[in-house]
């Protein structure tokens, strides 16, 4: 049976690779490689670096999977189960003609796989069609802990919940019950839309690469700041890669 290690890689450093994903990449004979056109540029210098670092066999493969673009209109559910579709398709296309019987494929994973990542679903979309597949998973370091670790803040209150979510669903407004959110995937900016009072922010941007931006406070004291200093950055790099913890300010 054909293996496939779906390798968590860390957001952003590459001194996030775990141990446990440096020897996974060393079992792998073939590393399947996703191509997005437009891939973000620190995803293409992170696979690069990491590779020529950890990967010590001279035998490996590499062997591209074009990415087709998500529809943009209509409704966002079907869209994406459509898109996962046809990358199913692309994957196993790719699985089938470029690994044997017995090898092992690799996916390297941008943070960890099980954070808003398609990789999974598509793996589980291709053994229900009948694809005899085997795969593991090797969790890394996600953008979600960079962010506490770089702003140097427990996720959450004592004793309290966190909830994890998009840019998408915020924008329907602050969630009622939630004391700490954490937002990912939010190309508009929805903090800034928020009417609630007493909210603090923890933001971050580019975490654990060469131009990391971080800044914290009231959000109404620097949803500003953060706003110019993200559209200023999206300019200057073409792309931008930000994720924040919104909270309840504590009583003083
Ligand atoms: C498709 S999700 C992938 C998340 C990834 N699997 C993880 O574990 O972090 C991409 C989102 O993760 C967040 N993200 C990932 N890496 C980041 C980084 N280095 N700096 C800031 N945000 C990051 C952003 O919210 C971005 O929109």
């Amino acid at each position: 049976m054909r293996k496939i290690l779906v390798i968590g890689i860390g957001a952003g450093d590459p001194d996030y690779l775990t141990l446990q994903a440096i020897k996974a990449m060393n079992r792998v004979d073939v590393f399947f490689v996703p191509d997005k056109g437009t891939e973000k540029a620190a995803l293409k210098h992170l696979r690069t670096t990491i590779c020529e670092r950890f990967v010590e066999r001279a035998d490996v493969k590499m062997v591209g999977i074009e990415v087709p673009q998500r529809a943009a209109t209509g409704c966002y559910q079907d869209n994406v189960d459509h898109w996962h579709a046809e990358l199913a398709d692309r994957y196993g296309h790719q699985f089938e003609s470029c690994l044997a019987d017995g090898e092992v494929g690799g996916l390297l994973v941008w943070g960890d796989p099980a954070l808003y990542d398609s990789t999974l679903r598509i793996i589980e979309r291709l053994r229900a069609k009948g694809l005899a597949l085997d795969y593991e998973v090797i969790p890394g370091i996600s953008s979600v802990q960079v962010l506490a670790a770089k702003h140097r803040i427990a996720l959450n209150r004592i004793g309290e919940p966190v909830l994890l979510t998009t840019g998408r669903k915020l924008a329907e407004g602050f969630p009622a019950d939630a004391g700490s959110v954490v937002v990912m995937l939010d190309g508009t900016q929805t903090f800034a839309q928020l009417t609630e009072q007493n909210l603090e922010i923890f933001w971050g941007a580019y975490l654990g690469t060469p131009d990391e931006i971080l800044i914290s406070g009231p959000l109404a004291a620097v949803k500003d700041k953060i706003a110019t200093a993200r559209s200023e950055a999206r300019a200057r790099h073409g792309w931008i890669m930000d994720i924040y913890l919104l909270r309840r300010s504590e009583p003083s």
